[in-house]
């Protein structure tokens, strides 16, 4: 797995003011979309994409366009939710589907409880959105199933990660024949006894929609 910590002023500070707990929740909501974007811009580096050429009111001029099949954004719910504002804005043209996955609290394991995905992901690029990955259970399942589904190429966006998820999704994911990536914006210390990452900004489900 290729994982990137994003390291760009702009990221830094946005991500500051979540975690702060004096921020409100109108304010992370918003902070979120930008942050996401900016994480995108770096996440769909490999985006697939071909040749093209458009005339220009002077000349012809060679490009590129992103080709089919469109990728897939797949937010996480609910928190993923907040994150798919500014992943569109950067992707616009990119499909949706849903997977709703709530981690037990007390023994930390992970359920899907609704997906709303296409049934064939073969030869899909997609892109989940998460902004938490703490134990790593939640991540580790959601690439499972894109993967049983046939999806080809994945990338993961969270905000922030712990190392211990980190290591996990890399255990139990190494025997995937497909290339995996990890963009974030900040790699934490460590879980605490609740499995809450540390410093981390909190329950991103509860800040955004709590
Ligand atoms: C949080 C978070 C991740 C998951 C991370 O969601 O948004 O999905 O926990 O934990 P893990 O890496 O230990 O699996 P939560 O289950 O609280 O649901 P919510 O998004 O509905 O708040």
């Amino acid at each position: 797995m290729q994982i990137l910590v994003v390291d760009h002023p702009l990221v830094a500070h946005k991500l500051t003011t979540l975690r702060d707990e004096r921020t409100d929740s109108p304010t992370f909501r918003r902070l979120t979309e930008e942050l996401v974007t900016l994480l995108a811009y770096e996440a769909t580096r490999d985006v697939r994409t071909g040749p093209i050429t458009v005339t220009t009111p002077v000349a012809s001029a060679e490009g590129i366009r992103l080709t089919s099949p469109k990728p897939l954004v797949v937010p996480i719910l609910r928190a993923g939710l907040g994150m798919l504002e500014g992943m569109s804005r950067l992707l616009p043209t990119a499909e949706v589907g849903f997977l709703g996955m709530i981690r037990n609290e007390e023994t930390l394991a992970a359920s899907t409880y609704a997906e709303r995905l296409p049934e064939d992901l073969s030869g899909r690029q997609c892109y989940v959105l998460d902004p938490m990955l703490a134990t790593g259970g939640t991540l580790a399942a959601a690439i499972r199933f894109l993967v049983d589904r046939g999806a080809d190429h994945i990338t993961a966006i969270c905000l922030l990660a712990a190392p211990e998820g980190v290591a996990r999704i890399e255990a139990e994911l190494a025997d995937l024949p497909i290339p995996v990536n990890l963009v974030i914006a900040g790699m934490d210390s460590h879980l605490n006894e609740k499995g809450y990452i540390v410093p981390g900004l909190g329950d991103a489900g509860d800040r955004l929609y709590g």
